[in-house]
């Protein structure tokens, strides 16, 4: 089985962007952290695009291959109706789709507090860095605790 970790805008730029905020590591990292964490249960395709249309067609291909979801919609999370119409379809086929925040949001600027995506979601992560990814891993793999 494998998992769809979806990031995106801006996350590209991760290990040099607001280090402070979310760090000095980049994708590359976060993949082998989960494929680590993975430990072969599951194969990870960690994909990041600064496009909502992209996005979006991946979020209709975790639908059509039945493939879960930990997505960090970054700036996305705030104000894409569109983004979250599309999550809504994975979560509605009964597809888990994690929400993850590296930083938590509810801690920072008042744009930030609120999420389009939450509502959908099969659960929220945020604030433990890159552990908010291991974290929804976890809960994908064992759902049982
Ligand atoms: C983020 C938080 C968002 O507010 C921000 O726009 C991001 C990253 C996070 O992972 O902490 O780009 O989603």
């Amino acid at each position: 089985a494998s998992v769809l970790v979806l990031n995106g805008p801006n996350l590209g730029r991760l290990g040099s962007r607001e280090p402070d905020v979310y760090g000095s590591q980049d994708l590359v990292t976060l993949e082998q952290q989960l494929t680590t964490a993975a430990a072969g249960r599951a194969s990870i395709d960690l994909r990041q695009t600064n496009d909502e249309a992209e996005l979006i067609s991946w979020l209709y291909e975790a639908v059509d291959s039945n493939t879960p979801v930990i997505l960090n919609p970054a700036a996305f999370t705030h104000y894409s109706y569109a983004l979250r119409d599309a999550a809504a379809l994975v979560t509605k086929a009964g597809i888990p789709l994690i929400e993850v925040h590296i930083s938590n949001p509810h801690a920072r600027e008042t744009f930030r507090h609120t999420s389009v995506i939450s509502g959908i979601a099969s659960g929220v992560i945020a604030g433990f860095g890159f552990g908010s990814y291991r974290l929804a891993l976890m809960a994908l793999l064992e759902p049982e605790g």
